[in-house]
């Protein structure tokens, strides 16, 4: 599984790329820490900075997508609801249990997984209807 952005997850729209970088790098960050053992110790800040992140990365797709009236704007939030779900299920996990490897190393795949189906499915379309929107 990879969890490094490359070129061929880029959706047109440089705001939109920056932004799934930004959050490939912090996937990888908890790759790395569970490949020498200390995924226990990065879990709690790599949910820390996806709940934040995501509120506003998804609140922007959202924005574009509602102004310009875009068809698949309710599937797409769905999807980003989604997410927001997993994110907060792996959070009641690291509280009710506490960080452990396991449960990085379950955060890690489940994460990767659902951003790379969701650009390949979902933010490449909606990056080709801004392009032609010319946003
Ligand atoms: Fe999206």
């Amino acid at each position: 599984m990879k969890f490094k952005w490359t070129d061929d997850l880029s959706t047109g729209i440089e705001q939109i790329d920056r932004a799934h970088i930004e959050m490939f790098a912090t996937i990888d960050r908890l790759a790395g820490a569970c490949k020498k053992g200390k995924g226990k110790e990065e879990i709690s800040e790599t949910l820390r900075f996806l709940n934040s992140y995501i509120a506003g990365h998804f609140g922007h797709e959202e924005r574009q997508m509602a102004d310009l009236g875009y068809q698949s704007f309710a599937m797409h939030k769905s999807q980003h609801d989604g997410f927001v779900k997993t994110v907060q299920e792996l959070q009641r996990k690291l509280e009710s249990a506490g960080p452990s490897s396991e449960l990085a190393i379950q955060a890690n795949i489940a994460l990767v997984d659902w951003l790379v189906k969701h650009i390949i499915s979902f933010d490449k379309s909606l990056g080709l209807f801004l392009k032609s929107r010319n946003k």
